[in-house]
């Protein structure tokens, strides 16, 4: 068997969907490891793989863990085993951290974006020496190929990609469900504002593959016209200025400047988290 998924959450079955769709992968080839045999053998049912124990480990060639960080340390000695590869997509966590709990030293470290769903993931992988002479970087570059692009970094990169190229998503989400809710406010049917966001942000997209971002600003805001008229980013909590609602923490014992009790003056929900 070529690889047990480990975590069949939203980025692991759109990996394995990834695999299988584009023949890197047949089904007979890859087994799933679930919380508990029930689970295990319900998410093979569901995927068309094999459901496997933790027993029948040692038939397979690599792991795929895609489970959260914070389930990893109870997890790894249930599935360390010393002629195994490992390939972790989890954030955070280092391959000097998964070598030591996984008592192994092939390990290949993966850092997918939730477009993994589309198969237009940005991934970044780095290995041990082991797991490159293993083999084990090949099949994970191949593998996260089925997924979008793929980008060898140093370790050392790792932090800065997952907090911008994977969190990347949710940063965009946010600038779009402001645009929308700008829009709505002019009066624009939410469901034709949302729609007309995703279309922006995909074509700006494109658009950013052969230019600056600074060309593609100035090329839209010329001189008196909007959006260089368009509100900028300076005053919290009016209308017109969705990009940067800040939401302050509140004094000891005092309410937020922007709390729920106090409507926002566009009924908007302010966009960022905490400051
Ligand atoms: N979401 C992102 O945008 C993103 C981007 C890059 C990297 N990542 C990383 O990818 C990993 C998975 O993220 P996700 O968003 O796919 O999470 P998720 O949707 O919560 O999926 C995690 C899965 O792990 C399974 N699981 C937990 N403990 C298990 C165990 N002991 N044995 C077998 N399966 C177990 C859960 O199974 P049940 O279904 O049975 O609960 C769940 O389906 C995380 O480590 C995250 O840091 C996420």
């Amino acid at each position: 068997m070529k690889l047990v998924f480990v975590g069949l959450g939203k980025m692991g079955r759109s990996i394995l969907k990834g695999a299988l769709e584009r023949g890197f992968l047949r089904p007979e080839e890859v087994g799933v490891l679930g919380r508990t045999p029930e689970r295990g053998r319900e998410l093979a049912e569901a995927f068309g793989v094999r459901p496997l124990t933790r027993a029948d480990l040692g038939m397979a060639e690599r792991v795929l863990i895609a489970v959260q960080p914070r389930d990893f340390p109870a997890l790894a000695p249930e599935i360390a085993h010393h002629r195994l590869g490992y390939i972790s997509i989890m954030a955070g966590i280092s391959t000097s951290v998964l070598a030591r709990r996984l008592d192994n030293r092939r390990v290949v470290r993966a850092m997918p974006n939730l477009a993994v769903v589309i198969g237009e993931s940005s991934t970044a992988l780095t290995a041990l020496r082991e797991a490159r002479e293993a083999g084990d970087l090949a099949f994970a570059r191949a593998l996260f190929a089925t997924v979008g692009d793929v980008y060898e970094i140093p370790e050392h990169l790792f932090d800065a990609f997952t907090g911008m190229s994977a969190s990347a998503p949710a940063y965009l989400a946010v600038v779009a469900e402001a645009l929308a809710d700008a829009g709505v406010k002019m009066g624009m049917p939410r469901a034709l504002a949302l729609r007309l966001a995703a279309d922006a942000l995909a074509a700006t997209g494109e658009l950013l593959k052969g230019r600056h971002p600074a060309q593609v600003k100035d090329e839209v805001a010329s001189p008196g016209a909007p959006p260089s008229t368009a509100s900028t980013p300076s005053r919290p909590g009016r209308c017109g200025r969705p990009f940067t609602r800040r939401w302050r923490r509140p004094p000891r014992g005092g309410t937020s400047s922007a709390s729920r009790s106090d409507p926002t003056p566009c009924g908007l929900a302010p966009a960022w988290g905490p400051r």
